[in-house]
């Protein structure tokens, strides 16, 4: 019997080599005509900003660039460029790069409308009209965050990293050229594809999980299995670039309507504590968080097996060959162990308890307070 549920998508997608150099004509669709392009330091020094603004001022588009969005994008970041949009008189926002201009420029709409203060808006509920209307072009294949309803930002005060969810703060189309993430260089390939496969099978594994998602988690997690090796060995292999971008777009819209659970839980209480990569820190906890799960999802963990190509007898052989998988997977694309983080014995406390305050922790599937986090840090090493 399948539950209740309910399925929203706002955002438009647009997928294929080539579809950003439609950005001009996207964005008027939309009514915008005087953009704040959000983006970052990495994607200008990648040369795919040259590209977009070239698409941009062959239309004669007027736009202002906000380019000094950092990692695990600070709230800072939020308000500066709340400001540069107001001063330039935006009405409209194209954001250019993985999820931190994405989630950054998701924030950014926010302010511009509803002014305040960012973390104001953390949790499901207050985000209350509508926003300045998005066009987001993913050039990582990780994030999903063109297709979600969720920014997380960082609080530089207390370094906790917090979300703001909404299906008003996702973007109207996202254009999604895989062209434009051959530039990623072996290891951001392999964070943000670990970050997608994270987002597939916590999507999958959540509570609130539902059909769609689950269909959409389960064909992430075929994709990225079978070619993040293939992505990160050879960057110019488009069917694989292709195929990531793909993968993380279906994982992507799975926990943003179904949710993620403890491995971002500890990716983000690390992130904000360390500034430590989302991807990495994901990958280092994804395979721990999935054997301390496992009494409470073997049949779910023998689907993700199924997903991943593997053939076993039972359910409890297929849960723990798809952790190998992850394992194995995680050390074949050249991502250190949890140890490199240099995670401190006495921030351990913290790491737990600001786990545990997480809005998606009670999404996951095992019950989980701070003593249990502690407890799986210890396993984590
Ligand atoms: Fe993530």
């Amino acid at each position: 019997m399948i539950g209740r549920f309910s399925f929203e998508l706002p955002t438009r997608i647009e997928f294929g080599q080539g579809v950003s150099s439609a950005v001009a004509d996207v964005l008027g669709d939309l009514g915008g005509k005087r953009p704040l392009v959000v983006t970052d330091k990495g994607v200008i020094n990648a040369g795919i900003f040259e590209k977009i603004k070239d698409y941009l001022e062959g239309k004669g588009l007027e736009y202002l660039v906000f380019s000094s969005v950092e990692p695990n994008p600070k709230d800072r970041d939020v308000m500066n460029g709340a400001s540069e949009a107001e001063a330039f008189g935006a009405d409209s926002i194209i954001a250019i790069g993985g999820g931190s201009p994405i989630d950054c420029a998701k924030g950014i709409g926010v302010i511009v409308t509803h002014g305040g203060k960012i973390r104001d808006y953390e949790g499901r509920n207050a985000v209350t009209k509508e926003t300045l209307p998005m066009v987001a072009v993913p050039t990582t294949s990780g994030t999903g965050s063109e297709v979600t309803f969720s920014s997380v930002i960082t609080d530089t005060t207390d370094r906790f990293k917090f979300s703001i969810r909404h299906p008003r703060i996702a973007a109207r189309v996202a254009l999604c050229d895989p062209e434009l993430t051959v530039s990623m260089p072996p290891m951001l390939t392999a964070a943000t594809g670990m970050d997608a496969l994270t987002h597939a099978i916590e999507g999958f594994t959540a509570k609130p999980s539902e059909p769609v998602a689950d269909a959409c988690a389960l064909h992430a997690i075929e994709m990225i299995v079978k070619y993040l090796p293939r992505a990160v060995n050879s960057g110019d292999d488009m069917e694989a670039r292709s195929a990531m971008l793909m993968g993380s777009v279906l994982a992507g819209i799975s926990f943003s309507h179904s949710d993620v659970a403890s491995v971002h839980c500890i990716a983000e209480a690390l992130g904000g504590m360390y500034d430590a990569p989302h991807g990495m820190c994901n990958a280092v906890a994804l395979a721990p968080v999935m054997r301390f799960n496992m009494p409470f999802c073997v049949d779910r963990y023998a689907r993700v097996a199924t997903a991943m190509g593997l053939s076993f007898k039972g359910a409890k052989e297929g849960a723990e060959k798809a952790v190998e998988k992850v394992e194995g997977l995680a050390a074949d694309v050249g991502l250190p162990p949890f140890s490199s983080l240099g995670v401190r014995d006495e921030d351990r406390e913290t790491i737990a308890e600001y786990s545990a305050r997480n809005g998606s922790n009670s999404s996951n599937p095992r019950p989980m307070s701070k003593e249990d986090y502690l407890e799986l840090l210890d396993l984590m090493g």
